[in-house]
């Protein structure tokens, strides 16, 4: 089995894809948030699946950061999915999982790296805005994107809207991207994203 932890930190929507997709052959060994009010809990639930909630409370951003560390490594995933896990991750973890840890990030990257992207797509006039799925370096948003999904920008569109249809494409590319990375299609060389299709016989 190819084993996934999926990180998340509020609402859970993006994890509640992967779970829905039910990808054959990927194991969700955990499920961990850093708060334990994330509606995404009830989620884990539903799906059954293990859930570890670590939260910094009254500990150091280090001490936090170490405990994740062990846990992470601890618990020894082929891939970690940052689906709105809303803190920056220590460049340790960063370099130990370097080309198995990805994140989705709503917008078209490198546009609008960091928070109120879809704002800052209507502030600045994009003709396009969407979601991508990129692996995670120590460089904030800032890792090799692996899918994208675009969608025009409408003039009567508010971040409101944008953010529903952006949320719609994450949900889609999210997953997909889980599922190409567990038939061993996608590789991170030398922050090159290597795509090998005869590897992804069926997408
Ligand atoms: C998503 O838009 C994700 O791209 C961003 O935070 C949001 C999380 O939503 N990083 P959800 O918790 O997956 O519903």
């Amino acid at each position: 089995m190819f084993k996934i932890i999926i990180l998340f930190s509020g609402r859970g929507s993006n994890m509640e894809a992967i779970l829905k997709a039910k990808i054959p052959k990927v194991k969700v060994i955990a499920c961990i948030t850093d708060n334990s009010q994330a509606k995404g809990i009830d989620i884990v639930g539903q799906f059954r699946k293990p859930l570890l909630i670590i939260e910094q409370g009254t500990k150091t951003k280090e001490v936090y950061n170490a405990e994740l560390f062990h846990t992470l490594k601890t618990l020894n995933p082929d891939l970690i999915v940052l689906a709105g896990f809303m803190r920056i991750l220590p460049a340790d973890i960063c370099d130990y999982f370097y080309g198995k840890c990805i994140n989705i990030h709503p917008s078209l990257l490198p546009n609008h790296k960091g928070l109120h992207t879809h704002k800052r797509a209507l502030e600045n006039g994009d003709k396009f805005h969407g979601a991508t799925v990129h692996f995670v370096t120590k460089e904030l948003d800032g890792g090799p994107p692996i899918l994208q999904y675009p969608i025009p920008v409408r003039e009567d569109d508010t971040e409101e809207t944008l953010a529903e249809r952006v949320l719609v494409g994450e949900h889609k590319i999210l997953p997909l991207a889980v599922k190409l990375f567990s038939k061993g299609g996608i590789t991170l060389r030398d922050g090159m994203v290597l795509v090998d299709f005869g590897a992804i016989p069926v997408v």
